[in-house]
């Protein structure tokens, strides 16, 4: 890392390059893209992979981001390897056409471990965003868990959510400009959840109008790819029978993959909406609206308990135990007669549903692109003072 740190706000601005490339690393970069765009001494340039290409684009147009670079390298049924390739040369290029001070790289997908190890070739300080998340089993989630300890290995900043991912980078040894910070999720959430949100998806008002309850799903993960998503599509396709009343409202991700075992066990049925992705704001809108969410998604297993809203986590493990310790999710896996059953207990029982639809958020209290500007900026010698560490909730 640059041992230069006077020049900086004086000479010149330190420059920021926020690398990402899939949906959710866009909604949670995007706010801090806003706030490190807002300090005087940085300059904050953003570079997209684009691994994803259609929910990344989804996403910036709703936070009205337009990358300075976009390496443009999404194919359909792509490979690990491939994406990881592709970012190595292309993020290459763009660090020697225009060197960064820091690249910013988020989470755990092959763009956070590919940008973050070119950023290291190139000699470039490299921060991680939503760091320390971990499950302890390096294949599982696979390839989420080892990018992320890839990404602990290369980078210079961390930026942990909280306190236990701080405590989870120590016991690997990896001390050195870690911040407690809160999850920048929490801030996106701040931005795009409105009382009087309109829905873009036409389909959503009058689903929320004919019925009673709504329940969001969602599944996407590579471990759940093939038997494991067909028992999770069976499971919904029985509670959809016997709760004709409820709405479950599956956006499906587009990887062909998935769409085709989601099409194939619950189309045509009444009560089942499979939709394209939706949009940021409508996402979050409908999660604050609806009852509960059956979901394997890292991200949502933070907004849900944000917003009050309980969440079955359709995963064997998770790498954020905080919403379960504190009641409002529960680790359900992927069996069909699991799922039914805990399902079935929200749909059918107030008392159960009440205790698990609190408010509670330990993820973060809104402030977290605030912290990690400003732990930035302590770093690099333009603040004094590092950040108050991210010490509680907010509900
Ligand atoms: C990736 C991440 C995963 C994250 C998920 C969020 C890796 C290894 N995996 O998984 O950690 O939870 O994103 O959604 O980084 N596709 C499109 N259009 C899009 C996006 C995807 O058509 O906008 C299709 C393409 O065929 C693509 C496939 O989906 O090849 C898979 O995309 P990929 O990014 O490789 O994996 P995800 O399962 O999305
Ligand atoms: N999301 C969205 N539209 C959708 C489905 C999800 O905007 O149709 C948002 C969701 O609210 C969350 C993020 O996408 O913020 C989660 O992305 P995903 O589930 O793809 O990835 P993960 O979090 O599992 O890595």
């Amino acid at each position: 890392m640059s041992d230069q740190t006077k020049v900086f706000g004086k000479e010149r601005p330190l420059s920021v390059l926020a690398v990402f490339g899939t949906r959710p690393e866009a909604i949670k970069m995007a706010p801090l893209v806003r706030e490190l765009r807002r300090r005087e001494g940085i300059d904050c340039r953003v570079c997209v992979t684009a691994q994803h290409r259609e929910l990344l684009d989804l996403v910036n147009a709703h936070f009205g981001l337009v990358p300075d670079d976009d390496l443009n390298i999404m194919q359909q049924r792509q490979s690990l390897c491939g994406v990881a390739a592709r970012i190595l040369t292309g993020l290459e290029e763009v660090l020697r056409r225009r060197p960064a001070d820091l690249v910013l790289v988020h989470g755990d997908t092959a763009t956070t471990a590919a940008a973050a190890m070119a950023s290291f070739y190139c000699q470039t300080a490299v921060g991680h965003v939503e760091a320390g998340l971990r499950t302890g089993d390096r294949r599982a989630p696979f390839p989420e868990e080892g990018n992320r300890l890839m990404a602990a290995q290369l980078c210079d900043l961390h930026f942990a959510p909280t306190a236990k991912n701080a405590a989870a980078l120590a016991a690997e040894g990896v001390t050195r400009n870690v911040f407690v910070t809160g999850n920048t999720v929490i801030d996106a959430l701040d931005y795009t959840v409105r009382p009087d949100h309109t829905f873009e998806d036409e389909a959503l008002p009058p689903l929320l109008e004919a019925y009673r309850r709504i329940v969001v799903v969602t599944a996407h993960r590579r471990e759940n790819w093939g038997a494991p998503l067909r028992s999770i599509c069976e499971a919904v396709r029985e509670l959809a029978d016997r709760y004709p009343d409820t709405a479950f409202i599956y956006p499906v991700h587009p990887n062909p993959t998935v769409r085709q075992t989601a099409e194939e066990v619950l189309s045509g049925l009444p009560n089942v909406a499979l939709l394209a992705p939706l949009s940021t704001g409508d996402m979050h809108n409908l999660l604050a609206r609806c009852h509960f969410c059956l979901t394997d998604s890292g991200g949502l297993q933070e907004e849900a308990p944000a917003l009050g809203r309980p969440v079955l986590v359709l995963r064997r493990e998770t790498e954020r135990p905080e919403a379960i310790e504190a009641g409002t999710a529960r680790l359900v896996g992927v069996d069909r007669e699991d799922i039914v059953r805990e399902a079935a207990r929200l749909l059918d029982d107030a008392a159960a549903y009440e205790a698990m639809a609190q408010a509670v958020n330990p993820y973060g209290d809104g402030h977290a692109c605030r912290r990690i500007a400003d732990a930035i900026e302590y770093v690099y010698g333009l603040r004094d003072i590092p950040p108050e560490p991210f010490g509680g909730s907010r509900s």
